[in-house]
């Protein structure tokens, strides 16, 4: 992937790949052992996207990124204007079957829609990647996407290469490295601090404008640990569970409606004109 008209995009090649193989990881349902043992060597770009976010994604780095982008101080768009920005990344590996960001949103949200589902879970399926915005500003893939987990307290081993983790700074942190770390025991996700993504990014703009039911599914749909290993239960309260039976719907779409069909952008936008005033006023901080 590189952005449009760019030569020296911050984005590397493989964002897309990284994401795309988190996906068909979990679709699949690979052991985690299974994993370790053959994907990593396939897949040399992909392990060492996820050594750079295990290294990386530190309490200090998390609390500092979310100083940096949750006052929402990069300016006024339109969830259009969102998309239409992202949509300037484009992917060069195959011109021709390979669909937009925009395409991509609409095949979630179209898959949802056609499943009989409300119109704030048609809608959350377009905005869920919004949040990739953040390639754009130049933050690193390993800062945007991918698995996502709790900083402040000890890894799980339920996170996707947990061994990787042997750089983090925090994983001998007197405090950091115990099993609630800076938390009290079902203390709530609400009051954990994720690693730094598009998921909480898009969380945060549009937190004001839509139902609980898709907050959650916003700003949780990377945190497969928790979704497909149940790790952190202990961090979690009533509303948590909850909430995550719609992350876990939420996610059959996410994973699933790739495919190379291409939705008639032009068709379907009156229905979406329509849905984005129903819930945003006509533009969003961000
Ligand atoms: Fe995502
Ligand atoms: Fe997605």
């Amino acid at each position: 992937m590189r952005l449009a008209n760019t030569q020296d995009a911050p984005l590397g090649a493989d964002m897309e790949q990284w994401d795309e193989f988190l996906k068909g990881r979990y679709k699949q349902g690979r052991s985690e052992e299974e994993f370790r043992q053959y994907d990593a060597q396939a897949n040399p770009g992909v392990a060492r996207f996820y050594l750079q976010n295990h290294e990386n994604q530190s309490f200090d780095y998390v609390i500092a990124k979310e100083k940096e982008y949750f006052s929402l101080n990069k300016g006024q768009k339109s969830i259009w204007e969102a998309a239409e920005f992202l949509n300037t990344l484009v992917d060069d590996s195959d011109p021709d079957t390979d669909l937009t960001q925009i395409e991509h949103l609409l095949q979630t949200s179209e898959a949802i829609r056609a499943d009989g589902h409300p119109r704030w879970f048609v809608l959350t399926g377009f905005v869920h990647d919004l949040g990739k915005v953040l390639c754009l500003w130049g933050e690193p893939q390993w800062g945007v996407v991918g698995d996502t987990f709790p900083v402040g307290c000890a890894f799980s081993e339920d996170i996707v290469f947990p061994e990787y983790f042997k750089n983090n700074p925090d994983l001998n942190h007197p405090v950091y490295s115990t099993k609630y770390g800076v938390y009290e025991p079902n203390c709530g996700l609400d009051k954990v601090h994720m690693s730094f993504g598009h998921d909480g990014y898009i969380y945060e703009a549009t937190k004001n404008h839509l139902p609980q039911e898709a907050l959650y599914m916003l700003r949780y749909h990377s945190f497969y640990p928790a979704h497909k290993h149940g790790a952190y239960s202990y961090l979690m309260n009533e509303q948590d569970r909850e909430m995550f039976r719609w992350v876990n719907e939420f996610n059959k779409y996410d994973l699933y409606s790739k495919g190379h069909v291409k939705p008639n952008l032009k068709e379907l936008k009156p229905y979406y004109d329509d849905l984005f005033a129903e819930f945003f006023p006509a533009t969003i901080a961000w």
